[in-house]
């Protein structure tokens, strides 16, 4: 039986994972932006272990979330889950002067990985739309590029993977790895995405707890439960550094280690 965080449970994949999870007899702690969706996370898995609160596109209160996680106990894996998708429609800016999608998905798995204590296993949820990223850091606030809301989040999912692999690199004692779950239709992906749904919450809540040599790896890429080729630039140790000097310098807390 393992501990399970997942950021970004109280819909989508975040809550499929969980009660994936939750069903084989793990301990899960589910997280949601505010109070009101905590209640409808509560409902939705009433066995989680408990339920974490916080809005990840604001520094101190994914501060506060660590500390409330860190407060319930070491976990052994966490899921770095919780995102927001390519359709909105301008440059959106956090109460720290951010841009909203690399706030949320960039940023908060970054700060939450700081603060911490660290698990085994740690999982990010990239897509296949990091292909199409880019992970120079030339204008990742979006004040000089004209609005893209599909590119700014695909320059975000390839930061996770940017993110998951230099945590594998600088934590050796910790599993490290990201993933793509299909295009599936959540509330994020639409009525119209192609793939499986039944299929997207696996390999996160694999790559979590199992035992399976093929799950126990770290610096890894996989879709459905298989290694997956990556965009060659989430290899490079020269843009991990940068991304971790980047993120430590927004939120004032480097990467412990
Ligand atoms: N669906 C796809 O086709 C697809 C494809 C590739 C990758 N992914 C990745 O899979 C992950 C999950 O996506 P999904 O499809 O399950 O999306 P979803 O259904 O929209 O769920 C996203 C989750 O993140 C939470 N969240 C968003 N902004 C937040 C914030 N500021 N603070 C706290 N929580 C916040 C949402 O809370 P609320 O419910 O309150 O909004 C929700 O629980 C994401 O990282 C996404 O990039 C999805």
């Amino acid at each position: 039986m393992s501990r399970i965080f997942i950021t970004g449970s109280s819909d989508g994949l975040g809550l499929m994972a969980a009660k994936l999870l939750a069903e084989e007899g793990h301990q899960v702690t589910l997280h949601a932006r505010n109070d009101a969706r905590a209640a409808d996370a509560h409902r939705s898995l009433p066995r989680a272990e408990a339920i974490v609160v916080g809005d990840l596109s604001s520094i101190a209160e994914t501060r506060q979330l660590a500390n409330s996680v860190n407060a319930l106990g070491r976990y052994n894996a966490v899921i770095h889950n919780a995102g927001v998708g390519y359709r909105e429609p301008r440059r959106i800016e956090t109460v720290d002067g951010l841009a909203h999608v690399f706030a949320i998905n960039v940023l908060a798995p970054y700060l939450l990985t700081a603060l911490m204590t660290p698990p085994d296993r740690l999982v990010y949820l990239s897509s296949g739309m990091h292909s199409g990223g880019d992970a120079s850091l030339d204008d990742p606030q979006w004040k000089a590029r004209r609005w893209n809301g599909a590119q700014a989040y695909s320059d975000s999912k390839l930061l996770d993977v940017v993110l998951a692999f230099a945590v594998a690199r600088r934590w050796p004692s910790v599993l490290a790895n990201a993933l793509e779950p299909g295009w599936v239709p959540t509330k994020m992906g639409g009525a119209g995405a192609p793939d499986d749904l039944s299929l997207a919450p696996v390999t996160q809540a694999w790559l979590a707890v199992s035992d399976d040599t093929a799950a126990k790896v770290t610096g890894q890429y996989f879709y459905h439960q298989k290694l997956h080729p990556v965009d060659r630039a989430a290899r490079r140790t020269d843009l991990q550094d940068k991304l971790l000097t980047y993120c430590a310098g927004l939120t004032s807390t480097p990467l412990p280690g």
